[in-house]
């Protein structure tokens, strides 16, 4: 049986928040500003690990609006409550929310597809708690070739552990696109598009964000078994792999493209 990816320990989930959202949360807010998100809107962030997506969310809704963030995993709920316990947590399935019916305006969903063990399922579910005309709006990682901080570490990782090479290829799957698009499109959506959604951040020194970025990630029991020494021989390694240019400061500009999916959820009077 498949079963859901990327699920962290409680010491990872916090470091996630500090660590993965130097590039994680600039792409929730970007994700945000493509949903057209007016006051008093009704959010569901799936998948929503530490609420990135939901906070930005709710900053533009406002306390009219209603904004639920739900994961599967206790660990990053509870460091999402820590931070804004004003949004309602839940955790639960992607495939089986216990939410109502047409209960929300927008469904988003940051990297979260790939990591589904029966993402029809979850798009249908996406489905059914919309209100007619709403909009289901997701990103995945756009590999191979757009993501090199990720996809060198999950390379380098891949190397000394078979494991991370399942998990690498679950976390950046190819045609990324294509599976969205035809998860959507089974569950009923209709005016999908899918546009490339990049950023660029700057990192001041790439070996110690390495390190300590992956140790937010599932990855992380893999550099737990090396000494100081090897780690810094490790991250040199990375340095040497990553091909990202550098910036003015002295530091590194890390690119990060996803694919984005934005659908519209047709009353079923409306389809011809
Ligand atoms: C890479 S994290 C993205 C988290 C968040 N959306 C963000 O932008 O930071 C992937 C998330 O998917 C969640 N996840 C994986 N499988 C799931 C499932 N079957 N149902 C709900 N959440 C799931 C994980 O627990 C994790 O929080």
């Amino acid at each position: 049986m498949n079963e859901s990816g990327f699920q962290l320990a409680m010491h990872q989930a916090s470091l996630y928040e500090g660590q993965s959202a130097v590039f994680m949360a600039p792409s929730a807010n970007l994700m945000v500003d493509a949903m057209d998100l007016q006051r008093g809107d009704q959010v569901l962030d799936l998948a929503c690990g530490t609420g990135l997506v939901a906070r930005a969310a709710r900053r533009v809704v406002g306390t009219d609006g209603r904004v639920v963030g739900a994961d599967l995993n206790p660990a990053m709920l509870a460091v999402a409550n820590s931070i804004e316990p004003e949004i309602e947590w839940l955790q639960a399935p992607a495939d089986r929310l216990p939410l109502d019916d047409e209960a929300f305006t927008h469904v988003a969903c940051q990297q979260g597809f790939q990591f589904f063990p029966h993402a029809s399922a979850a798009a249908a579910e996406a489905f059914r708690v919309l209100r007619p005309h709403g909009r289901l709006v997701a990103t995945v990682w756009a590999t191979p070739g757009h993501n090199p901080y990720i996809e060198t570490q999950l390379a380098i990782l891949a190397e000394l552990d078979a494991t991370v090479a399942e998990s690498a290829r679950t976390a950046t799957p190819v045609k990324a696109d294509e599976m969205m698009v035809g998860v959507a499109s089974d569950a009923g959506f209709t005016e999908i598009n899918v546009s490339l959604l990049e950023h660029t951040v700057e990192v001041a020194d790439v070996e110690a964000f390495f390190l300590s970025q992956t140790a937010s990630t599932p990855w992380a029991p893999v550099i737990a078994m090396f000494t100081a020494d090897e780690l810094q021989i490790l991250a040199g390694m990375f340095a040497a792999r990553l091909k990202a240019p550098g910036a003015a400061s002295g530091g590194y500009l890390l690119r990060f493209a996803s694919h984005m999916l934005i659908a519209r959820k047709e009353p079923f009077d409306e389809l011809s």
